[in-house]
């Protein structure tokens, strides 16, 4: 499990999480929502080890973090991060295979390749193994990118945004993959969404940050609440049940609300 044990981070005179104190259990799917700005992503940076923490420890199955053993701790970890950009120019499953190399230098093996080459296949990107990484479109990229870090095999994934350039089709292709890999390899996955459709529907568990701290955590259906999203975003919405008691949210145009 991932314990964050009052975690604080703070970044250009700014507190983002306060205190933190958060579980999180291997074979389930976390989102973590917020506005714009609270510190999602930095959340994400903090545990991959890049962004030093104001106070508190982080814990993956009781060893903790510390900066002398940073490249070990990174191993265990599959991060994507918020709008990669890669200037090398490389091939795509040249991209896919790096997600199983610690260095450069090592050199692959035909089992890399072949497992390069299975992650591709599983998620229908194939056909774009000898494109060359600058030539394909957002979507696609961001696609190759996920292929990379499933390579990882990781203890720990860290997803920031992963959906965010893709279409309908890929955005449940890429969470359906997600959460049952997630579940099949008892990963602990960690997504940054935007959508609360979408992550009332794969989301285990909800991390609402906030004001600069967590203020909730929980199943979607207990968590995600009119009040709660209205004070999160300052837009009105309406937030239903379905017959399984997921919850669905619509945002609420000026005029539904005048017409109310
Ligand atoms: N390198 C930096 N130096 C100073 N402030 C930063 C830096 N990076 C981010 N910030 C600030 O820290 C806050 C949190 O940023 P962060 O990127 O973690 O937000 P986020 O929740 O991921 O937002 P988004 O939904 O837009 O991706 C923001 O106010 C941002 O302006
Ligand atoms: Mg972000």
């Amino acid at each position: 499990m991932l314990e964050l044990d009052d975690l604080t981070l703070r970044l250009g005179g700014l507190t983002l999480a306060e205190g933190l104190k958060l579980t999180l259990q291997p074979g389930q799917l976390h989102a973590i929502i917020g506005p714009n700005g609270t510190g999602k992503t930095s959340l994400l940076r903090a545990l991959f080890g890049e962004l030093p923490l104001a106070q508190g420890q982080v814990r993956l199955d009781g060893r903790p973090m510390v900066p002398r053993t940073l490249v070990a701790w990174r191993q265990a970890i599959g991060y994507m991060p918020q709008n990669t950009q890669l200037e090398l120019d490389l091939s795509v499953l040249e991209v896919v295979v790096l997600g199983r190399l610690q260095r450069l230098s090592m050199r692959l093996s035909d089992d890399d390749l072949a497992a390069a080459l299975g992650a591709l296949q599983a998620l229908d990107l194939a056909h774009l193994a000898d494109r060359a990484m600058h030539t394909l479109s957002g979507g696609q990229r961001q696609m190759v990118l996920f292929a990379q870090v499933l390579l990882r095999q990781p203890r720990l994934m860290l997803l920031d945004e992963p959906v965010s350039a893709l279409d309908l089709k890929h955005q449940m292709q890429l969470m359906e993959h997600l959460q049952a890999q997630t579940v099949q390899q008892d990963w602990i996955s960690v997504a940054v969404l935007h959508d609360l459709n979408l992550a009332a529907q794969f989301a285990d568990q909800l991390i609402v940050l906030g004001e600069g701290r967590l203020l909730a955590f929980g199943p979607p259906a207990q968590v995600l609440s009119a009040e709660l999203i209205q004070r999160l975003y300052q837009v009105p919405v309406d937030v239903r049940h379905d017959l399984d008691g997921q919850p669905f949210v619509r945002t609420l145009r000026a005029e539904a609300r005048f017409r109310q």
